[in-house]
């Protein structure tokens, strides 16, 4: 896929296999983004004033086709981090409620329950989903274990951040729906690495950002929320739309609330729509496919250098990023430093609940070169960073 790699702004001498921290972004969608900018200073009062307000309800609106989703039930935000926030804030617990939710969540996201249950006394239960997964289903089962008569909400990774698993969310938002437990699921590594149809998995809330795998620039995060729980949001940041004037209101709190968070540069998420014909034009959904088989190879090759079982099992399904094991006698600080330093490749080395792991995202942008550079780089570091 070395053609797609001049679409992206990416410095073409790094070997980039880490989309997944914060994605990259192809020219034709970076030029949308620049566009809007400059329509914005050009005349910045009827642009944030008039045509903002139009364009963010026509992007939410290719944004809810993309989704499966009611534009009206989706706003755009920064980020998944800030989607998260406003749900955690808004849910009113208190003392004796229970979160529950598992040891893969991403760290920013475990402090925001760990924050809330602390300030309001609720309790934060995590339950520990062991590697590697056998079955999606006997994960419902064994999160289902921790349920109480106290649990509240149900928080869940679509897909894990530091071991890149898929979690069945949607067999948890319906059992939490039948049991009158919120389920809030984190999707920031979700949209445009596999299809997210929000009709289908049901969920109450879902965060998700557009600039990792779906491709917007920096900033392009959304909040969906059912219809049903849409009085119970706050406004993280209060401005104009709470008593919003009737003139200008949408109709709705939860658009009104979260529209406006006082001046702020939009053409992110403004963007989205021009990713996701990106995505059509370039038939994304084989390139998906061709990155899948590249990163398939790639943790074949790592387990077999390293000696170690791939972590993936059974029905348990990874997309476009992955995790491989390393030796626990690894470092992986000097492992991650040295494959920078002498190869100029950009891969995370995580260690999480004592593994160490290689994380592996591969893009259109990336080609055999890269996992054949990333696998000769590990045939000759490993060996060198093993600590006694
Ligand atoms: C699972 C997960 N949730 C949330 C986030 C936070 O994303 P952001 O920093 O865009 O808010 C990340 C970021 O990597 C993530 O991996």
């Amino acid at each position: 896929m070395s053609s797609l790699k001049d679409l992206f702004l990416l410095d073409p001498d790094v070997v980039f296999l880490n989309h997944g921290s914060f994605g990259a972004t192809p020219k034709p969608v970076f030029a949308s983004y620049q566009k809007w900018q400059r329509e914005m200073e050009r005349q910045p009062v009827n642009f944030l004033n008039v045509k903002y307000p139009e364009a963010d309800c026509w992007a939410r609106q290719h944004l809810g086709e993309y989704l499966n989703a009611s534009a009206d039930d989706i706003v755009f935000v920064p980020n998944a981090t800030t989607a998260i926030n406003i749900v955690a804030r808004s849910l009113s617990l208190s003392e004796g409620d229970e979160v529950l939710s598992t040891n893969h969540e991403y760290g920013a996201c475990d402090n925001i329950w760990s924050f809330i249950c602390q300030k309001t006394g609720a309790h934060y239960k995590r339950m520990t989903v062991q590697l590697p997964i056998i079955s999606q289903e006997r994960v419902v089962e064994h999160i289902w274990e921790g349920v109480t008569p106290q649990t509240r909400v149900i928080f869940l990774s679509h897909i894990t951040s530091p071991t890149a698993q898929q979690m069945p969310v949607k067999e948890i938002a319906q059992r939490a729906k039948q049991a009158g437990i919120l389920s809030v699921i984190d999707g920031a590594h979700a949209p445009g690495q596999i299809l997210v149809d929000l009709k289908d998995i049901d969920v109450d809330f879902y965060a998700g950002n557009l600039h990792k795998w779906a491709l917007s620039p920096k900033g392009a995060g959304f909040l969906y929320c059912r219809r049903e729980f849409q009085p119970l949001i706050e406004p993280l940041i209060v401005s104009w739309g709470w008593n919003a004037n009737p003139a200008t209101s949408t109709g709705s709190t939860f658009l009104d609330y979260l529209l406006w968070q006082g001046t702020r540069d939009p053409s992110a998420s403004l963007s989205v729509p021009s990713a996701i014909e990106f995505q059509g034009n370039y038939n994304w959904h084989s390139v998906r496919n061709i990155c899948h088989d590249l990163l398939t190879e790639a943790i074949h090759r790592i387990c077999g250098l390293t000696g170690l079982m791939p972590l993936y099992q059974g029905d348990v399904a990874y997309y476009q990023m992955a995790i491989a094991p390393l030796p626990k006698e690894v470092n992986s600080e000097v492992l991650k430093q040295r494959l920078w330093d002498e190869y100029y490749i950009e891969v995370p080395i995580i260690e999480w609940q004592q593994m160490k792991l290689i994380r592996i995202s591969v893009q259109g942008y990336n080609s055999h070169s890269d996992i054949d550079a990333l696998v000769n780089a590990l045939e000759v570091l490993i060996p060198q960073v093993v600590s006694n």
